[in-house]
């Protein structure tokens, strides 16, 4: 039987120097080596560190690849400090994380760009992580399905065949979760609107959860049948959190 292995994405952001990034990411290809073929982790690491990462993960294979934080819609161009899906795919990236909450809110991205990214992300042959999430101001609000269908709606392309990405963005770096039922009824809901904004009844689309996931609550994070994996911000940035995050997939 086949099994859709559990992606275990570490998004760097904006930290890593050329030392601290070899050690980083030498450590988590060292322990990945022991992980079941059922787990596939990621790295997401700062542009400039690309390049370093690539060499420190040679070899890994699929068991850990690499991964960047975000690309441009354009392949190449007068667009001044921006960096292109092919030039991603250029350097050894695989995985391009789209959309991030932070991205939306410090760069003004709306879904319309966002969408446009995924496409010239896919015509580069990487696989995007499209990041959806509401707020806190929106939960209270109840607002959040209609906020996360009009996410997806907006920023997913038609034959979307990536990963999606559930990041409430009250959870980040909060040190709060949903719970596991509540978690649980968001993802139902995100795969029905995946279904439907798709047209098809059997969606292929990992779903992971992203937002202040640590060893501690990764077990029973990832004890949910469906969700796909997990993307991780602070937890990846100590090899040690990070690998004990993907044993718990
Ligand atoms: O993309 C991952 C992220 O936004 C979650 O960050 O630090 O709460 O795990 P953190």
């Amino acid at each position: 039987m086949n099994v859709t292995p559990k992606l275990v994405i570490g998004n760097w952001k904006m930290n890593g120097l050329r030392e601290a990034s070899l050690q980083l990411a030498t450590a988590v290809a060292e322990g990945a080596r022991s992980l079941p073929d059922d787990v596939r982790m990621v790295i997401c690491p700062p542009f400039t560190q690309l390049d370093r990462v690539a060499e420190a993960l040679e070899g890994a294979g699929a068991s850990l690849m690499l991964g960047a934080q975000d690309c441009h819609t354009a392949v190449s161009g007068a667009h001044t400090g921006d960096i292109s899906a092919e030039m991603l795919a250029d350097t050894g990236v695989r995985y391009v994380l789209l959309g991030h909450s932070e991205r939306r809110q410090a760069h003004g991205e709306n879904d319309a760009l966002i969408r446009q990214k995924v496409q010239a992300a896919e015509a580069a042959g990487l696989i995007p992580v499209v990041c959806i999430g509401e707020t806190m101001a929106e939960r209270q609000d109840g607002r959040a399905a209609t906020v996360l269908a009009s996410q997806i709606d907006g920023s997913l392309t038609d034959n979307f065949n990536g990963v999606l990405a559930y990041e409430p963005v009250w959870a980040i770096g909060s040190g709060v979760t949903p719970s596991r039922e509540e978690l649980e009824r968001t993802l139902l809901l995100l795969r029905g609107l995946l279904q439907s904004r798709l047209k098809m009844d059997d969606i292929r689309v990992p779903i992971l959860y992203g937002g202040s996931v640590t060893p501690a609550q990764a077990p029973t994070i990832l004890s949910i049948g469906v969700l796909g994996g997990v993307l991780v911000g602070s937890a990846s940035l100590e090899a040690r959190s990070f690998l004990r995050i993907a044993e718990a997939a």
